[in-house]
């Protein structure tokens, strides 16, 4: 599969690249990061994006920070501040502690969470694929340019395809940051998967005309119930699909698992500017200055999933005990 990643790093240069995905299908400019200062506002603004993507980006911004002799527990603190949502950054940040003052092995643990990435992204893949047919639907971006491997859900979608299992996809825009339209549409194209774009409100529509065989996602945090946050829209997918019955799947690596929160309640969800969903890409669509809210993410509950996909296999109901034996908590 012909693939986009979002970073390279520079060793001669010791430079973090990181394509700039807000301008993504239309334009492909790289940026190069300096310190973990600039690491952290890439996150923030989305730069990078994607749970996987971040995590990586964080652990490569505390390379930056020796290389740039910044002070390496503020620099943690930004990293730590940019986006809350997706654990990946925490568990990045968290395996780059012990490391701190040492920048060979700060960067071999960077390589090493990359690698790791690659690797779970590849079992991912075929594990998720074996619970695809038919048509799926997928919302959001969980592909290469999301995580720097293979993509989660995208990653099984793309296997399935390539086996002949699936014969198309149907992509949600992903109001309002247009994940679905500007990213996972470019992917898909790539790598020859025959998709069809739909705005996020027809998604029910398609499944009550039996068009969607089983939706699969990705997960920005899961808790150890199997609730989990994702990007908005996505709950109310999973109660679309729970009323048509149609089989609901989150992907994703056990790096993703929150092993301190029991349920979903707690996931910490950011909060977007009202701007993002005001304006399309700058353009006003609303009154100027009107309310708007925009919550990123939002949390499914445990219910609603039919099996949750992962480098060790795919979990069914209870998913508490899968998830504890997965991550060796029991
Ligand atoms: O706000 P984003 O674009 O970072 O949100 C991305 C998602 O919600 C993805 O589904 C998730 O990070 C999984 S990526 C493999």
């Amino acid at each position: 599969m012909e693939r986009a990643l979002p970073y390279r790093w520079d060793d001669n240069k010791k430079t973090l690249w990181l394509i700039d995905q807000r301008k993504l299908p239309h334009e492909e400019e790289w940026i190069p990061v300096h310190s973990a200062a600039e690491a952290a506002e890439a996150i923030k603004k989305m730069v990078v994006r994607g749970a996987p993507a971040i995590g990586v980006t964080a652990a490569f911004g505390m390379v930056l920070a020796h290389l740039a002799g910044e002070d390496l527990d503020e620099a943690e603190k930004k990293l730590a501040a940019s986006r809350p949502t997706a654990v990946n950054l925490f568990h990045a940040l968290e395996r780059q502690r012990p490391h701190k003052g040492d920048l060979e092995a700060s960067l071999a643990e960077a390589m090493a969470i990359w690698r790791e990435v690659e690797e779970t992204e590849l079992a991912i893949s075929r594990n998720g694929a074996r619970v695809l047919k038919g048509q799926v639907l997928t919302h959001c971006n969980t592909g290469p340019i999301a995580t720097g491997g293979y993509g989660t859900a995208i990653g099984a979608i793309v296997e399935a395809h390539r086996q002949g299992r699936i014969e198309h996809v149907w992509i949600d825009e992903t109001r309002p940051y247009l994940q679905g339209a500007r990213l996972t549409t470019w992917e898909l194209q790539k790598a020859g998967v025959p998709a069809t774009l739909i705005s996020d409100n027809m998604a029910g529509h398609f499944m009550k005309l039996g068009e969607v065989d089983q939706v699969m996602v990705g997960v920005d945090r899961m808790a150890m119930n199997g609730d989990f946050a994702n990007k908005i829209g996505t709950y109310s997918l999973a109660v679309l699909a729970a009323h048509h019955g149609i089989p609901f799947y989150p992907a994703l690596p056990l790096s993703s698992v929150d092993p301190e929160l029991e349920s979903g309640d707690d996931i910490p969800i950011e909060e977007r500017s009202a701007e993002e969903v005001t304006t399309i890409r700058g353009v006003p669509i609303a009154p100027a200055g009107f309310p708007a809210r925009h919550p990123a993410f939002d949390v499914t509950p445990h219910r609603f999933v039919t099996g949750i996909v992962t480098e060790k296999g795919v979990f069914y109901p209870p998913f508490d005990e899968a998830l504890r034996r997965a991550i060796g908590e029991v």
